[in-house]
């Protein structure tokens, strides 16, 4: 069974069936997780952030040492919004998820090293599907985190671009599931707090000097530059909390006030529960409310 999804799937160009074979196997993104990708939102077709997204996505590919079409936001542009238009997510109140995929592209040799000689030309995928809202408990009553096993490397190059390589989030979603969870927390390996599989972590939490602050793992805690992470800093300062980035404890998450997760498309989710405990007073707290309205107000009213 492979599930009902999008009618339509946007391959290198084309606007394709879903359901009709897409991709040759000796694809290295298929092979070996050699690849990237950017996952967005697009309210009433209009792409929220895009330039921040096609910039993570060149980051990723220079990471990776592979090179992207000079003109891949033109590319990228036109491709979403033509399988917006056929899955019929570009009209009024349409809320869709993006998904841009890119491989290295397909090579028959075996093996890990990409050629050196040979321009390989790189698959690029774009998939959309309507955003599901959040069940209604997780904001209600927020999320419940663990930390997983996986230990995050700040000193590992590749821990920060999105790549397509996911086991390790695949494996802490899996362990989450298992311990009861909705999400699991990443750990660097001195033991801080990095992200979650999906998303990026803030604590609201009173400073030693009486400031109120919204607090955030340091992009040097092996995370994802997140898009909503950028923003929320920015909003921050606005709404009256004192932005900080640095190294955060296990022990600070678990006596926050309150704390929620930030991606591009879940939005602003809180968090109540850490490795079984609860988070402040155990509910979503006013901060994590104020800043999920005023993030989904940024997507407009489609
Ligand atoms: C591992 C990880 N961290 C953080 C984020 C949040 O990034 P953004 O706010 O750009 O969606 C994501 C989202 O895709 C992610 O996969």
């Amino acid at each position: 069974m492979s599930g009902s999804g999008p009618k339509f799937v946007w391959v290198n160009g084309e606007v394709l069936p879903a359901d009709a074979p897409h991709l040759p196997v000796t694809d290295r993104g298929f092979q070996l997780g050699d690849g990237i990708f950017e996952t967005l939102r697009a309210k009433g077709g209009r792409c929220t952030e895009l330039p921040e997204h096609v910039a993570r996505l060149r980051r990723s590919a220079a990471g990776l040492a592979f090179e992207l079409p000079q003109n891949v936001d033109a590319v990228l542009a036109d491709g979403i919004a033509r399988l917006l238009a056929a899955e019929g997510l570009d009209g009024p109140g349409a809320d869709a998820s993006v998904r841009i995929t890119v491989s290295r592209g397909v090579w028959a040799s075996r093996g890990l090293l990409p050629p050196r000689d040979v321009h390989l030309v790189p698959t690029i995928v774009v998939q959309a599907w309507p955003v599901e809202p959040p069940p209604a408990g997780h904001l209600e009553h927020g999320i419940a985190l663990v930390a997983s096993r996986i230990r995050r490397d700040p000193q590992n190059p590749i821990v920060t671009l999105k790549t397509t390589s996911r086991a390790d989030y695949v494996y802490a979603r899996i362990e989450a599931r298992a311990a009861g969870a909705d999400d699991a927390l990443f750990l660097t390996t001195a033991g801080h707090l990095s992200e979650s599989t999906t998303a990026n972590v803030f604590l609201v939490r009173t400073a030693p000097d009486g400031v109120l602050e919204l607090a955030t793992p340091a992009l040097d805690c092996a995370i994802l530059p997140g898009t909503t992470r950028s923003w929320l800093l920015r909003w921050a300062a606005s709404a009256g909390l004192r932005p900080f980035e640095g190294l955060l404890t296990p022990d600070e998450l678990a006596t926050a006030d309150e704390a929620f997760l930030s991606s591009s498309v879940a939005g602003v989710l809180p968090v109540t529960r850490f490795n079984g405990h609860p988070i402040g007073a155990g509910v979503p707290g006013p901060w994590a409310r104020r800043a999920r309205a005023d993030r989904e107000a940024v997507f407009g009213r489609g």
